[in-house]
């Protein structure tokens, strides 16, 4: 009998966080890395917030609380989600959670039996195809596409459900492409899903990124569209808007309290309740303004940085780079470098075997990483299913415009790289 149980090769794991051992394999290799990898804001918790979370912990409220969450703060919730949404949200439907990412898993495990269609966005955060095939059910890609600024079209949606469609995820802002939805692309998208989806189907609308997006762009929620907010989970938290990433907060509004219930009985069989003192100050951060005024700063340092990332990313032969409407991300197109780099053919040379356990990106990032000291993202970090043949990186812009310079410089002389890249491939870091 084997020690683990075989559903956990399914499970699979979130690139950001693996690919830190080989950063750190690098740097102790010697390498000085410049880390375009992080999936967090770079600016602190606001001191406000903060000391209402030592003050909470202070005053003695460390012990367990509502593990549906404490009351004050699903109130403050349901205002803020009703108000931003323009739906009405009672504090019975919502769920507090240590993060946004507890309801992915929890969305999945609440309504997929094995053998149901899970339609999760193709590049998307990739927990949603993992969970998906550790539940049992089968994810079915959703393209991006990188001329529609990485949207889909209704279209494109309409011609992948079927009967067996049970849950479709949708993200915006997105990770890892920076693509939003604008609300008239969510009415067409909200009127396929009322004609072609049974009552029972949920769309799992994951807004994490709700508060950073561009050019004057107002953050837009399927569940306001008609007939929606039945029918969706809306999953949002504090960890990116707020820069409270280690604070472990995050919440979902459920279609009905009955659901919310549900879910808060996978909370009693788990984890019980998020710490009290980090609910107090996630509600204190939804309720200042001062929080908001911290949130413009940090999306107009987002905003400069992808003013001077994208361009410059562009400039680098064999890249383009699509100029994000939200979130942190860039997510440039390398199939050019991976051409003139040598990288397709490196890939193509390569036995039926090692093929499988790499790609194109993939070989591009290890380059990047041990010969150039640039860590970056590959394209299957974000999905398996949908990614054959596409050659992307992703690059977190939530770091100094500094290290943005010298990363940038770095991905171009990797980019030129030629002869470097061909010894690479006989070192055994190619094979990582
Ligand atoms: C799309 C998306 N959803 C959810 C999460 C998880 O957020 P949290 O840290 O609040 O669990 C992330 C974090 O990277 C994300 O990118």
């Amino acid at each position: 009998m084997p020690l683990y149980a075989k559903r956990l090769d399914d499970l699979g794991v979130e690139g950001s966080f693996t690919f830190g051992a080989e950063i750190a394999r690098a740097i102790a290799a010697g390498r000085d890395v410049v880390r375009l990898t992080i999936g967090e804001p770079d600016f602190d918790s606001a001191p406000h917030v903060n000391e209402a979370g030592i003050a909470e912990i202070r005053r003695g409220n460390t012990h367990y609380s509502d593990p549906q969450g404490i009351l004050p703060l699903r109130q403050a919730i349901a205002t803020y989600v009703a108000r931003t949404r323009g739906i009405p949200v009672e504090p019975d439907r919502v769920i507090v959670l240590s993060g946004a990412k507890p309801s992915i898993s929890l969305t999945i495990q609440t309504y997929v039996d094995p053998g149901d269609e899970v339609i999760c966005p193709a590049p998307g955060f990739a927990i949603y195809e993992g969970w998906t095939t550790f539940m049992g059910g089968v994810p079915v890609p959703l393209r991006l596409r990188e001329e529609r600024d990485f949207a889909f079209t209704a279209e494109d949606l309409a011609a992948v459900i079927t009967p067996k469609t049970k849950l479709i995820m949708l993200c915006s802002p997105s990770n890892p492409t920076g693509g939003v939805l604008p609300a008239s692309l969510l009415a067409e998208v909200a009127a396929v899903i009322r004609e072609r989806c049974r009552p029972d189907v949920r769309v799992y609308s994951d807004e994490i990124y709700e508060h950073i997006v561009f050019d004057g762009a107002v953050h837009a929620s399927i569940a306001s569209q008609p007939g929606m907010a039945e029918r969706t989970v809306i999953a949002s938290g504090a960890s990116k808007g707020f820069a409270m990433t280690g604070w472990r907060l995050g919440w979902a509004v459920l279609p009905t309290a009955d659901e919310a219930q549900t879910f808060k009985r996978q909370v009693i069989q788990t984890t019980s309740c998020v710490a009290p003192f980090t609910q107090e100050a996630g509600r204190v951060a939804l309720e200042s303004p001062a929080s908001y005024d911290q949130i413009a700063r940090m999306v107009e340092s987002f905003r400069a940085r992808r003013d001077w990332v994208v361009p410059a990313l562009n400039a680098i032969p064999g890249v383009t780079c699509r100029s994000p409407h939200g979130a942190f991300y860039v997510f440039p197109n390398i199939a050019g470098v991976c051409r003139t780099l040598g990288v397709l053919d490196a890939y193509d040379a390569l036995p039926a075997d090692a093929r499988r356990q790499t790609s194109p990106s993939r070989l591009f990032q290890l380059f990047a990483l041990y010969r150039h000291g640039v860590a970056v993202l590959h394209r299957e970090s974000f999905g398996v299913r949908g990614a054959e043949g596409q050659h992307y990186v992703r690059l977190s812009i939530a770091t100094s415009m500094d290290q943005l310079r010298e990363g940038v410089a770095r991905i171009a002389a990797a980019a030129a790289d030629r002869a470097g890249f061909a010894q690479f491939m006989t070192e055994p870091e190619s094979r990582r």
